[in-house]
C-alpha cells in the first residue's frame, strides 16, 4: 500500500497540489461572477476553460507525475474542471437572461400606442368652403338643396326662361349627353336647381343650392371646364330687392369681413330686374381708380371685382314651377365657390383647385381643415 506522497517529491508537482487547483477554481468562479455580460464571460470561459488555461495546463502535467500520483491528481483537476464548468454554464444563464431582459426592456414596442398608418388628408378647399357659404344660410334658417348634375334642359334652360334662340344653349357651351334627342345635359348653372326646389318644397321656400356645373370652357389660370357654383333662391310672400341686398350683404362681410359692395344692373332671363353684385377690389381698395400711376391688375383699375348674378325672380320662372307670381315675389343669387376662393385666399391660378396638392389645401385659412 503506498500513501499520499511515499513515492514522489510533493513540491515537483506543487502546481498540481489541492491549495493550488483550489485556488485556480476560486479564481476562475471568480472572474465568472465578475462577467457582467455574455462578452465578458466569453473573455472569462477563455481565459479559465481555454486551452491556455490554468487547470488546462496543470491536465496536461498530470502525464509527467509518477504514476502512484497520477489517479488522484487527475481526479482532483478532473473534478475542478467539472466545478468550473459548471459555475460557467450557471453563470451564463444568469447573464444571457439579464441581457435578454435588458433587451427587451430597451427595445420595448408599446403596441397599444395610437398610430396613423395613413398619413392624414385634408379637406379639399372648395368641399370647405361650400360648407362655409352654405353655413351662413343655414344660421339664417335656410336649407341646402341639390340636383343631379346631369339635368333636364328644360330645367337647365327652359323654365329658367332661357330660349331655345338664347346663345347659352347652343353646343359650344354647352356638354350635351348623347342622344341629344333625350335633352339631357351636364348643368351649366346651378339655376335649374331652383325649379327643382319649387316644384318639391311648399312655400315659402328659403333654400341655397352648392353643387358642380360644366360647360365645354378651356383650361387654364381662369377657367375650368368644371366649377363649382352656389345658388341662392327664397320665394315668400311681399319679398323684394331689398331682402336680396341685405342677404348678399351679410354673405359678403361673412366671407370678407367689412367689404363694401355694390348691385350694378345687369341682364338674366330668369330675374327681373337683375344685378351683378360686385365687390371693392381687395388689392387696391379703389386706390386704382384714375390713377395711372397705380394700375391694379386685379380689378382693372376699376376699383370693383364681379362677384356673382343675382336679382328678383322673373313671375314666368315662378309661373313654370306652378307658383302664382301675384301671391308671391322672390329674389335669387349665383356665386361662383372658385371665384369667391379666390378672392379670400389671393389665389390667382384655378389649376390648383383641380390638383388635390395637399400643400395648397393647407396653405388656405378658413377652408383648411
Ligand atoms: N346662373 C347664372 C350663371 O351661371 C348665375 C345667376 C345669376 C344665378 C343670377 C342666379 C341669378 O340665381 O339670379 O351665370
Amino acid at each position: 500500500m503506498s500513501g499520499r506522497g511515499d513515492n514522489y517529491d510533493p513540491k515537483q508537482v506543487a502546481v498540481l497540489s489541492e491549495e493550488a487547483v483550489e485556488e485556480m477554481v476560486a479564481d476562475a468562479l471568480a472572474a465568472f461572477e465578475a462577467a457582467g455580460s455574455v462578452a465578458e464571460l466569453k473573455a472569462a470561459r477563455a481565459a479559465h476553460t481555454g486551452e491556455k488555461s490554468p487547470l488546462a495546463l496543470a491536465n496536461r502535467e498530470i502525464g509527467a507525475l509518477p504514476p502512484q500520483a497520477r489517479k488522484e491528481t487527475g481526479r482532483r483537476i478532473g473534478q475542478a474542471r467539472g466545478r468550473v464548468n459548471q459555475a460557467l454554464a450557471a453563470r451564463q444563464e444568469v447573464v444571457s437572461a439579464a441581457e435578454l431582459d435588458q433587451r427587451l426592456v430597451a427595445e420595448a414596442v408599446d403596441v397599444t400606442l395610437p398610430m396613423d398608418l395613413h398619413p392624414a388628408g385634408a379637406i379639399h378647399p372648395i368641399t370647405g368652403l361650400i360648407d362655409l357659404m352654405s353655413d351662413v344660410f343655414v344660421a339664417m334658417g335656410w336649407e341646402i338643396a341639390e340636383g343631379p348634375e346631369v339635368e333636364a334642359e328644360w330645367l337647365n334652360f327652359d323654365a329658367l326662361n332661357i330660349h331655345a334662340d338664347h346663345p347659352a344653349r347652343g353646343t359650344t357651351d354647352t356638354l350635351f349627353v348623347d342622344p341629344i334627342e333625350n335633352h339631357q345635359l351636364l348643368r351649366t348653372h346651378t339655376s335649374p336647381v331652383q325649379i327643382r326646389s319649387l316644384l318639391d318644397r311648399p312655400l315659402p321656400v328659403y333654400v341655397v343650392c352648392p353643387g358642380k356645373v360644366y360647360r365645354a370652357d378651356e383650361f387654364d389660370a381662369t377657367h375650368v371646364p368644371v366649377f363649382h357654383q352656389i345658388e341662392g333662391l327664397c320665394v315668400d310672400k311681399g319679398i323684394t330687392m331689398a331682402n336680396l341686398k341685405g342677404t348678399l350683404d351679410h354673405l359678403a362681410t361673412s366671407m370678407f369681413g367689412d367689404i363694401r359692395t355694390r348691385l350694378r344692373p345687369n341682364y338674366f332671363p330668369f330675374t327681373e330686374p337683375s344685378a351683378e353684385m360686385d365687390l371693392e377690389c381687395f388689392v387696391c381698395h379703389g386706390e386704382s381708380v384714375g390713377n395711372p400711376e397705380r394700375p391694379c391688375r386685379t380689378c382693372r383699375s376699376e376699383g370693383w371685382i364681379e362677384w356673382g348674378g343675382c336679382g328678383v325672380v322673373n313671375p314666368r320662372v315662378l309661373a313654370a314651377a306652378g307658383v302664382d307670381p301675384d301671391v308671391y315675389s322672390g329674389f335669387a343669387f349665383g356665386m361662383g365657390i372658385e371665384r369667391t376662393l379666390m378672392f379670400r385666399n389671393n389665389a390667382a391660378d384655378m389649376r390648383d383647385m383641380v390638383e388635390g396638392d395637399i400643400r395648397f389645401s393647407r396653405s388656405l385659412k378658413g377652408e383648411a381643415r
